[in-house]
């Protein structure tokens, strides 16, 4: 295996994290209710009943977090910023302990030569604001855009990058559509207003942080290559219509200033987008994050679907609650691949196929990308080989060198994860960390993939603080 190909001088290497799957301290320093506070506490939502309450109390260990980092020697870390510390109820002044909190965070990295890269909304939600409609609620657009002005008003001048939402796709089908996060609503297409307010949250936001910081800015999507199960024109169909959805609809009013044609879906009409709306959307970016798990594989709906085989992916979840509501889509398994702990297939191609198909479909439209995401869950404990993390890493890296040899623009790539956290209805049955957490005693312990990492790290001779 040895040494990966040359990256370029200044791609940024990183680690990501997300506020509620680390931090814990959910009742600390004048922090408000989240939606997952509240969708944890719902019996029967995440699975043995695990919240986010402690998770890797990152809150009080952070300096330690941060000391890993420099030891691995990543250039940049993603990390995001939980609402309601800032805004406790969504609404109104800053308080100041939370901006504080994350000031320290922003500054120990900068001494470490660490570049920070913020999301704001990495789906946590002030619980107050979905009392009101959350998502669904055009005004939770003007709330994102005051909040974001707040966090740059503080931190403007120091963030290197700033990522608006995260994978506003699942958020929206997960959280709205089918009730499997938080906030737990299963209005399937009816949903959709969520996903336009989100994608306004994101417009207006860009323009409240364009005045208060030169840092550059981004969105996050998850793609997916969408692969129809045969090619028959029916299966071809479905998959076309099935990228709609998790490729385009977050993508296309951001990049191209208009929604795909949702017509698969009997949707002609979208009465929630207002005059002005899709400009403010399109606002230019400076990246595009994109996070990448696996490809998906789509097949047109059949009357009576079979059983599906155990170790679902979030997608086959999707699928099975969406069982006659008649969409034009049904997901069907990935063979012939390794899979992860979770079931997700392991495609390092596909990443090559999606970046040359973003390269292919946007053009000239497309803004350098961040991979800001990758990686997988594996069983492991201390002291295993964590063979399978360092065999995924090393794949999906030459997989990226390759797109970028063939002119796909890529400027950093983010390992998810730094830590071993709450991964959302899973509880922390997947582990994702490069660094082991014993959710016991909340020690960490570096696994075999941290280590595989910081020697091509060091091979790549990662300058702290890159350019570009
Ligand atoms: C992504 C999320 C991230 C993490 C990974 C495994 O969808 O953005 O928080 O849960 O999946």
């Amino acid at each position: 295996m040895g040494a990966l190909p040359r990256f370029p001088e200044g791609f940024l290497w990183g680690t990501a994290t997300a506020a509620y799957q680390i931090e814990g301290a959910v009742k600390e320093d004048g922090r408000g209710a989240s939606i997952w506070d509240a969708f944890c506490a719902e019996p029967g939502r995440v699975k043995n009943g695990a919240t986010g309450e402690v998770a890797c109390d990152h809150y009080h260990r952070w300096p330690e977090d941060v000391a890993l980092m420099a030891d691995l020697g990543a250039g940049a870390y993603r990390f995001s910023v939980a609402w309601p510390r800032i805004q406790p109820e969504g609404r109104g002044p800053a308080d100041p302990r939370g901006l504080d909190f994350y000031e320290r965070l922003v500054d120990a990295l900068a001494e470490r030569g660490i570049a920070p890269v913020l999301t704001l909304y990495h789906w946590d939600l002030p619980q107050a604001l979905e009392d009101g409609g959350g998502w669904l609620d055009r005004d939770t657009a003007h709330r994102f855009a005051e909040y974001a002005g707040l966090v740059a008003g503080r931190l403007g001048d120091r963030v290197k990058v700033w990522i608006t939402l995260n994978e506003p796709f699942v958020h929206m089908t997960e959280g709205y559509g089918i009730g499997v996060h938080a906030p737990g609503r299963a209005l399937l297409l009816d949903a959709l207003p969520a996903a336009h307010h989100l994608l306004l949250g994101h417009g207006l936001a860009v323009a409240a942080l364009r005045e208060r910081t030169g840092g550059q800015i981004a969105l996050t999507n998850n793609h997916s290559p969408v692969w129809p199960a045969s090619g028959s024109a029916a299966d071809r169909a479905a998959a076309a219509a099935f990228d709609a959805l998790q490729n385009r609809l977050f993508a296309d009013p951001v990049l191209l200033g208009r929604y795909p044609d949702l017509s698969a879906y009997g949707v002609t009409e979208l009465p929630f987008v207002r005059d002005g709306d899709l400009a403010a959307i399109s606002a230019p970016l400076d990246r595009l994050g994109v996070n990448y798990y696996s490809p998906t594989r789509i097949a047109a709906p059949r009357a009576a679907a079979a059983p599906r085989p155990g170790g679902a992916s979030v997608l086959s979840e999707v699928e099975d609650r969406l069982e006659g509501a008649g969409l034009p889509f049904e997901d069907v398994p990935i063979e012939g691949y390794r899979t992860t702990a979770f079931g997700w297939p392991v495609v390092p191609g596909g990443l090559r196929e999606l970046l040359l198909r973003l390269r292919d479909d946007y053009g000239d439209a497309l803004p350098p990308i961040l991979i800001t995401e990758n990686g997988c869950s594996v069983r492991d404990e201390p002291g295993r080989p964590d063979r399978e993390r360092i065999d995924f890493l090393d794949g999906h890296l030459r997989a990226l060198h390759q797109a970028m040899e063939e002119g796909v623009d890529v400027r950093g790539y983010f390992v998810w994860s730094l830590l071993d956290n709450f991964e959302w209805a899973e509880g922390y049955e997947q582990r994702f960390g490069l660094v082991h957490v014993d959710f016991a005693t909340l020690e960490r312990t570096p696994k075999a993939s941290f280590h595989w990492l910081r020697e091509r790290l060091a091979e790549q001779r990662v300058s702290p603080a890159p350019s570009g």
